[in-house]
């Protein structure tokens, strides 16, 4: 895959962060983790996974996007995302950590110390107490210490790790004995509309688009391929699900407006595309998919998510 665009934050929610939410929601639901326990998430973009989280004593961001831990970092509620249980608009309302302004390599806001809480060792500073902390860093290599975590976690981000088998040992090695440890992905094949028209609508225009098209080259999002990551790192009590939820578009224009935001992989292409050959992709768009009477747009979405449990 090409370089992909991770950067603002706002144009990222209105493309996927609000569908992201939704499956997040299932995700964590289906860990079943009580409160109160030590998060942290990988690839974290915006926070639509981390928002999820029931009442965490602790919960930490990493990401290699700046734009995107900023946002995160504030907890931020989308625009476009209306649909959020008042259990997250509560939380949101009681304010995080606030963000602070540029590329540190660490962003932590005022955590509460807490006795008995736990701590983390990140770039070499010590992040103590709960709350809410934002890292720059890579999945492939966090810059955290060995085994801090109950849960470690990761959304619609391990497809775009160029090496994820190593994120997974990663995740789990900054996971504490019996620590969860899960992942989603969107099932790209057969499983993600929203793109696969797109995608067929450029490939109809561009014949050399090749695995830019990500029902190609994420074709590696199945169960049994994230299975396959988890027990290959030692992990146990792997199980997969498949987690589906309705996108609905209210029109043709809420279908595209947000693949003009430039983030992510279509958006991307998109982006690198000609004004004339923008128009012929949409009118394209526009006729492939299936636009109710009403001019609505309704699909069905459907991701891979696994968990499995660090020994011990
Ligand atoms: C599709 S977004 C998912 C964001 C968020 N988890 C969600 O569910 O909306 C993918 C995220 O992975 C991040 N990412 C990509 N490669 C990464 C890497 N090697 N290490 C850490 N984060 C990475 C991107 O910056 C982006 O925030």
């Amino acid at each position: 895959m090409a370089d992909i665009p991770w950067q603002a934050g706002d144009a990222y929610e209105a493309y996927m962060g609000r569908w992201s939410r939704h499956v997040a929601q299932l995700f964590v639901a289906w860990l079943g983790v009580p409160g109160g326990r030590r998060w942290l998430d990988v690839g974290c973009g915006t926070g639509a996974l981390s928002a999820q989280i029931p009442e965490p004593a602790l919960i930490v961001g990493v990401d290699r996007s700046h734009g995107f831990l900023s946002a995160w970092q504030g907890g931020s509620r989308p625009p476009a995302d209306k649909h959020q249980s008042r259990r997250d608009t509560a939380r949101t309302q009681a304010g995080p950590a606030p963000a602070q302004a540029g590329p540190a390599p660490v962003q932590a806001g005022p955590a509460p110390a807490r006795a008995g809480s736990p701590e983390v060792q990140a770039d070499g500073r010590r992040v103590q107490g709960g709350g809410r902390w934002g890292l720059v860093g890579d999945a492939a290599g966090l810059p955290l210490a060995d085994a801090r975590f109950d849960a470690v976690v990761s959304g619609l981000a391990l497809n775009f790790v160029p090496r994820p088998e190593a994120a997974v040992a990663e995740l789990s090695r900054v996971a504490a004995p019996g620590a969860v440890i899960a992942a989603y992905v969107w099932d790209y094949a057969n499983g993600m509309p929203m793109m696969r028209h797109f995608w067929a609508a450029a490939a109809e225009l561009d014949p050399g688009l090749g695995e830019r098209d990500e029902s190609l080259g994420y074709a590696f999002c199945r169960d049994d391929v994230l299975a396959g990551w988890w027990s290959d790192a030692g992990l146990h009590a792997v199980t997969t699900r498949r987690i589906e939820i309705p996108m609905f578009f209210r029109d043709f224009d809420d279908f595209w407006t947000p693949f003009l935001g430039g983030q992510g992989p279509a958006p991307g292409y998109l982006a690198s595309r000609s004004p004339a050959q923008q128009h012929d992709l949409r009118e394209s768009l526009r006729h492939r998919l299936p636009v109710r009477a009403d001019g609505a747009i309704a699909l069905t979405a459907a991701a891979w998510a696994v968990q499995g449990r660090k020994p011990g």
